[in-house]
């Protein structure tokens, strides 16, 4: 595991010699906010070793590396899934090599489906906790020392110093902004009107196919973790409810805007 990141990160390193502090993962039709980066290098996911290649439409698979609000930044433009048939440890991989790298901060996003019947597509949502027990675990297996503790403590998996940041800022902006429990599911089917039930029941306001693998993979590196759903459906509704792919997408495509004013100042105040 750790010559594959060390691997990794030499040939990152052979492309691009800079060091960033700040990694951030876009998620589904999140993507353009990529504008906002000064772009100093872009390399392929699948030139990169031990890299898995992303498969899903409205995922590029760029790794690209910048300048924001003078931060050094490395984005990852795509990201891989459970359902795509990864391993949770593949998915976890580019986590890692972020910061092996040098990154000092995670800034995760998605795309989610509200279960909390007071939100709306479009709204944003800063994410205070997860509930990871409906996916596998991507620190099943060896335990590797040299990235962390064998139990991580997960009693603050989303930092507050950074939700309060972007309290603040949302307020400052005026930016309406929800905030909420994150459940991770499998997919790729979206949810029957059960689960989204189940999802509510058990504590969740938003249900997604991401993010909490990588941010567990970075809590266990005490890395610090901000992250963000963009409500792309609401799943507990009475009448006729199909969700797709591409209203998930259009939604996100639709909040992005402010969401990268949020994420914008985030990173020029860290
Ligand atoms: N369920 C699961 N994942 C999702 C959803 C959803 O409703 N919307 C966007 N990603």
């Amino acid at each position: 595991m750790l010559s594959m990141i060390n691997e990794a990160v030499s040939f990152i390193r052979s492309r691009y010699v800079t060091t960033p502090t700040v990694g951030l993962v876009l998620g589904s039709g999140l993507g353009t906010f990529t504008k906002e980066i000064n772009i100093e290098a872009e390399i392929a996911y699948n030139e990169i070793p031990h890299f898995p290649v992303s498969t899903v439409e409205g995922h590029i698979g760029n790794l690209i590396f910048g300048v924001l609000g003078k931060k050094k930044i490395v984005a990852m433009a795509g990201r891989f899934h459970y359902y795509e048939g990864y391993t949770a440890e593949q998915i976890v991989f580019p986590v890692r090599v972020m910061k092996f790298l040098g990154i000092e901060t995670l800034l995760l996003s998605n795309a989610a489906g509200a279960v909390n019947p007071a939100f709306h597509v479009g709204d944003l949502m800063i994410i205070t906790d997860h509930i990871s027990q409906l996916i596998p675990n991507p620190l099943i297996g060896k335990n590797f020392l040299e990235l962390g503790t064998r139990f991580p403590d997960m009693s603050e998996p989303y930092k507050r110093h950074l939700i309060h940041k972007v309290r603040s800022i949302a307020e400052e902006k005026n930016i309406k902004i929800r905030e909420g429990v994150y459940v991770a599911v499998t997919g790729p089917t979206f949810e029957t009107r059960s689960e989204y039930k189940m999802i509510h029941a058990m504590g969740g306001d938003a249900v997604g196919m991401s993010t909490v693998p990588e941010c567990i993979a970075a809590v266990h590196m005490g890395l610090p973790v901000f992250a963000m759903s963009v409500i792309t459906d609401v799943g507990i509704r009475e009448e006729e409810n199909v969700i797709t792919h591409e209203e998930v997408l259009q939604a996100a495509r639709d909040a992005e805007p402010n969401f990268a004013t949020l994420f914008c100042d985030l990173i020029r105040q860290l």
